[in-house]
């Protein structure tokens, strides 16, 4: 990996925390010291990977990612550990192939599992005084990969751009109680044959006005449904959605429509490991009505209680809590992604 000329935080061998106010910290965006930057032109593989000081990017105003959205985003957290101050990285590999799969459906070229889990390595190590103290949060690495030539034709480009950076983020949970989330029956995330399985960047921008106008009536998020009938619940715009009846967990099936999520991968089989029963399946909206429990998973939100759902004007109440499954699962998958609770799974990347 080169490496520019300006100061590095690791050279004194001394650890040093940034200056940041770490019991403030939300999920706003703090620029941190470096990013990691690579490119490949003409079909060749990507160029070795460099740290550069965070700083804006030159971009032609005719790139494809400009131009046609030609661009794939990752996110995943890297964690401080409580005992030798070591980092853990929770399932990188995972992001890596999602980020293939992305580019393969967007006819785009994309670094290695090895070049993509490298960068994000690099990234960590350069802004360690960003890492947060242990349980105070993580820092929150965002690859993004990107078509980076001029086209004006609707075509992919020569060249991609791939770059890593990251920011410190805090513990969602602390935000609040749950979620309160608001059935969207007008607008939709997804449609078959779509790039609803892909972080693809398109996939974000029109779920803002969606999610906005909810913010507005007091709700956290929406659900969308989905878009072919109307009748089945997909996912929230960044998170996947889980409902617990009795001993029966379920969750959307992934059929193309839904991003298929690490955490929610993780936290299928820790449930099944507590002995619930997991299904993967269609869920019509009547169904989460009479649920014992709603959450939902991802990166950002860990695992995050529901408390409400509400779907043309009724509200439908959920327990939330310390004594409930979805609390239960929040610490088991914290506590393995923070160090506190040993591995048995492999999930963790020691750096
Ligand atoms: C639309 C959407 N669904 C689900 C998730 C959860 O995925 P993961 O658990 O891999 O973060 C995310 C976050 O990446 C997302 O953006």
């Amino acid at each position: 990996m080169q490496k520019s000329t300006e100061p590095d935080p690791r050279s004194d061998g001394v650890e040093k925390y940034a200056d940041v106010n770490w019991d403030e910290l939300g999920f706003s965006f703090t620029p941190t010291d470096f990013m990691c930057m690579m490119r490949c032109c003409g079909g060749e593989n990507f160029s070795q990977g460099a740290l550069v000081p965070f700083r804006n990017i030159e971009l032609s105003p005719c790139s494809t990612v400009l131009q046609y959205g030609q661009g794939l985003i990752e996110g995943l957290k890297a964690y401080r550990k409580e005992d030798d101050g070591s980092i853990l990285l929770f399932r990188p590999e995972e992001n890596a192939l999602r980020m293939k799969m992305g580019a393969e459906r967007m006819c785009m070229q994309s670094p290695s599992v090895e070049q993509f889990v490298d960068a994000v390595k690099q990234t960590i190590l350069a802004n360690k005084r960003w890492i947060p103290p242990p349980g105070k949060g993580a820092l929150y690495l965002r690859p993004t990969l990107m078509g980076s030539s001029s086209v004006l034709g609707l075509r992919a480009a020569t060249e991609y751009t791939f770059l890593v950076f990251a920011s410190p983020v805090g513990n969602y949970q602390k935000a609040g109680t749950g979620l309160n989330l608001v059935v969207e029956e007008k607008f939709h995330r997804a449609i078959p044959g779509g790039t609803g399985d892909i972080k693809a960047v398109v996939n974000y921008s029109p779920t803002i006005k969606a999610a906005g106008a909810a913010r507005a009536k007091g709700f956290s998020d929406v659900l969308f449904l989905d878009s072919l009938t109307g009748k089945y619940i997909e996912e929230v715009s960044g998170c996947n959605i889980f409902m617990l009846k009795g001993n029966i967990l379920s969750t959307p099936a992934t059929n193309g429509n839904i991003l298929p999520g690490i955490t929610r991968k993780s936290i299928i089989e820790l449930a099944k490991d507590f002995g619930y029963q997991v299904e993967e399946r269609d869920i019509p909206v009547e169904d989460v009505f009479d649920a014992n429990e709603v959450f939902c998973t991802g990166t950002a939100v860990g695992v995050t209680p529901v408390a409400s759902i509400t779907y043309q004007d009724k509200r439908f109440e959920y327990r939330t809590g310390e004594e409930t499954v979805s609390f239960k699962l929040h610490v088991a998958l914290t506590g393995i992604q923070s160090g506190s609770i040993e591995d048995k799974k492999g999930w963790t990347v020691k750096i």
